[in-house]
């Protein structure tokens, strides 16, 4: 059967570029989104040099403009620096993106001082996404809560975290929050299968109670991203593997998949894949804009077919149901029989729409 979706929205993309094209850039990241069932990304500021001024962030939209195949957005990260200049940006970008904990890259805040300036002086108008695990989310929830700032919650992962999340939204804390396919279709007990190296991922995959828990308290989760984060197989194999999976393009036919096994129903996927995340980020329809999905082919994973750089998925040779057949993206066919039709650049950025 063919379903025709409407594009779906990735809020939690490392697209690479500046700095690690060989890992990823906006053409080959974009590609794999289109593969995917995507038409707009949001893009993380973990780059190198990360996108925390006017010039860094300059680097990345250039880079974008010339060769994004669907539509994206870019984040700005929150350095101990750009504490009183991050609003200058605020109006260009998807959000403010803060690292409290563990990650891959230079952008990780550790004093409360530098956190609390930072939440006071950001605007109403755009949330602030949080890398916050454990205590670290307990303490970003208040910082939130004091100065009303709309908070998103990234790739939670464990049962303490979903569950203080759910007391905060049931007390009115402007939160709300995403997890990852792999949170929800792995575990720890997968990690003997995928190699200790390539299991390495932040947040870590956790345990069956953590991953079940997840399943539990769908109803409080606002989205699902991929946390799409390449690193190559020889990075990933060597003695200091980097953490970070690939996803975009195994989101959705896990989803799917899940969707058939009725442990999701296709409107609770549509809302955390379109509606929710177009609403928490504030970006505009794309009109004329669809995804042909053939929901009855299963397909097997295989790095090999991926249009993503980085060469390999902790889910090769799962079969999966579900394959994009082809995606439409304002009025022109983007994507068709496993290829991209888009010419690069046709992507644009939706800060800048109308
Ligand atoms: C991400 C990356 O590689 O940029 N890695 C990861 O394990 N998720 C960083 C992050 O999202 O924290
Ligand atoms: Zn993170
Ligand atoms: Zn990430
Ligand atoms: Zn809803």
């Amino acid at each position: 059967m063919l379903l025709r979706l409407p594009g779906l929205i990735d809020p939690h993309v490392h697209l690479r570029e500046p700095g690690s094209p060989h890992k990823e850039d906006f053409g080959s990241g974009t590609a794999a989104a289109l593969a995917g069932g995507f038409t707009a990304v949001l893009a993380m500021p973990n780059t190198q040099p990360p996108l925390t001024d006017q010039a860094s962030l300059a680097l990345a939209q250039r880079a974008a403009q010339s060769k994004a195949y669907c539509d994206y957005a870019l984040y700005l990260g929150a350095g101990v620096e750009n504490v009183d200049s991050a609003i200058e940006q605020s109006h260009q970008v998807c959000g403010l993106k803060m690292y409290l904990d563990q990650t891959y890259g230079s952008l990780r805040l550790d004093s409360l001082n530098v956190l609390y300036d930072h939440v006071s002086k950001w605007p109403h108008t755009k949330p602030i996404a949080a890398h916050a695990e454990g205590i670290s989310l307990a303490a970003i929830l208040l910082l939130a809560g004091l100065h009303s700032k709309p908070l998103h919650i990234c790739h939670v992962s464990r049962k303490d975290e979903i569950i203080l999340i759910r007391a905060a939204k049931e007390k009115g804390y402007p939160v709300t929050c995403e997890v990852t396919p792999h949170h929800l279709f792995l575990s720890e007990e997968d990690i003997p299968h995928i190699g200790a190296n390539r299991s390495e991922v932040r947040p870590r995959l956790a345990t069956k109670k953590d991953q079940q828990a997840l399943w539990d308290n769908l109803e409080f989760i606002d989205c699902f991203a991929t946390d799409h984060a390449p690193h190559t197989l020889e990075e990933k194999d060597s003695d200091n593997p980097p953490p970070g999976f690939p996803g975009l393009e195994t989101a959705l036919g896990l989803l799917l998949t899940a969707v058939k096994e009725k442990r999701l129903s296709l409107e609770d996927l549509m809302a955390r894949m379109v509606t929710h995340p177009r609403r928490i980020f504030h970006l505009p329809e794309q009109p004329e804009t669809e995804v042909q999905v053939d929901t009855g082919a299963s397909w097997e994973v295989r790095a090999a077919n991926f249009h993503s750089r980085c060469g390999w998925t902790p889910f090769e040779g799962m079969k999966l149901r579900g394959k994009v057949r082809q995606v439409t993206l304002r009025g022109n066919v983007v994507y068709k029989d496993s290829e991209v039709r888009a010419s690069a650049g046709y992507g644009m950025d939706l800060m800048f729409a109308n």
